[in-house]
């Protein structure tokens, strides 16, 4: 097998495509063929040292991928080599072949092309999280999301258009403005150009809106918060943008509003079953046709430096999949 190696946690440029003997599964773990591995904003974190999560070195980056079951080690029930599965591991995604814990891996339906698999679980499980549980949306009410052209961002507006939301859609260029219309925002504003708070205020009639979906950060924290309704959700998803902002508490005071953390990771493991529930509601939503991932676009996995510039350098809109 073949997989990039992080040994060093110093960034991209140290990542290595190396040969490896391929692993046998130990109990309760399975040996995949991956044909398709996505990349998540975290995957860009871990080889930096970055992240929270800080696996033992050397360890191949890559949380999330689709691929076919070639063996299964002791007591693992449910799962059949030859059955195509999608999991989430943290780790091991970018390469040939990994091994995962079988209790992590969800066989897919017939159907379900490895693609889409891998670019599912880790963006619309936060965004149905985060929307939903933490932050109450309800039909009628309006959700401003922010970085609405990544990953967790055309997820999140796909979720909010399934629950009868009016969505706005916030992104840094027009080109990204236009693929979260065609992801169905009602309106979009163009950060780059436009003034956030002047843009929120003419597209909600000086009202704001009741929930702000914020991937982002840094200097669109403040007047996002100093925009939102009454009674306002600020769901913190993450810090795309770099800085992590600190927000003066007279706002949430002012506004009777909430600032609510979001963690899908520690809610899949703390609350298992109810994320299960939440699961299956997805994947009845992606058989409907009502959710369907984004794919900005598929590299061969040997490409997976460029693709990682190109998610740095901010040019992806929705997900970008490596593929062997
Ligand atoms: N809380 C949770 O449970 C959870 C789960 C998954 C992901 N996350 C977090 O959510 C965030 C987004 O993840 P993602 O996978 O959706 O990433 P993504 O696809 O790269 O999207 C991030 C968006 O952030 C914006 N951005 C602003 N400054 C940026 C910069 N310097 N570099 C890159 N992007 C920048 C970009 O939109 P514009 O160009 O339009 O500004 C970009 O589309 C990350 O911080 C990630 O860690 C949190």
């Amino acid at each position: 097998m073949h997989a990039w190696l992080c040994e060093n946690p110093v960034g991209v440029d140290a990542l290595t495509w190396k040969e490896l003997p391929t692993p046998q599964p130990g109990a309760g773990e399975v040996l995949i063929e991956i044909q398709a591995a996505s990349l998540n904003f975290p995957d860009l974190l871990i080889v930096q040292n970055k992240y929270q999560m800080k696996p033992p070195l050397p360890f191949v980056p890559g949380s999330e991928y689709a691929g076919v079951v070639r063996a299964v080690g002791e007591g693992v029930k449910g799962l059949q080599i030859g059955q195509t599965v999608a999991c989430l591991s943290g780790t091991g995604g970018f390469g040939t072949h990994t091994l995962a814990p079988a209790k992590l891996c969800m066989p897919l339906p017939d159907g379900f092309p490895a693609v889409d698999a891998a670019a599912f679980i880790m963006t619309y499980a936060t965004s149905h999280h985060a929307l939903i549980d933490r932050g109450q949306l309800k039909a009628g009410e309006t959700v401003l999301i922010l970085g609405a052209a990544g990953g967790v961002g055309t997820a999140a507006i796909q979720i909010a258009k399934a629950q009868g939301v009016k969505v706005i859609a916030a992104a840094s260029t027009a080109e990204k403005c236009d693929l979260c219309k065609a992801q169905g925002a009602d309106a979009t504003i163009n950060y780059g150009t436009e003034n956030l708070r002047d843009a929120i205020k003419t597209l909600t009639d000086g009202q704001g809106p009741d929930v702000v979906y914020d991937p982002v950060g840094g200097e669109l924290a403040e007047p996002a918060f100093r925009s939102i309704a009454w009674r306002g959700r600020y769901l913190v998803i993450g810090f795309a943008g770099g800085p992590i902002p600190a927000l003066p508490l007279n706002l949430p005071l002012l506004k009777g509003a909430s600032i609510v953390g979001v963690f899908w990771g520690d809610f899949a493991r703390r609350e298992s079953q109810a994320n299960a529930a939440m699961m299956g509601e997805l994947a009845r939503w992606y058989a409907e046709g009502r959710i369907k991932p984004v794919i900005d676009r598929t590299m061969p996995m040997n490409e997976l430096k460029a693709a990682y510039a190109r998610m740095g350098s901010r040019a992806v809109m929705g997900k970008l999949v490596m593929v062997n």
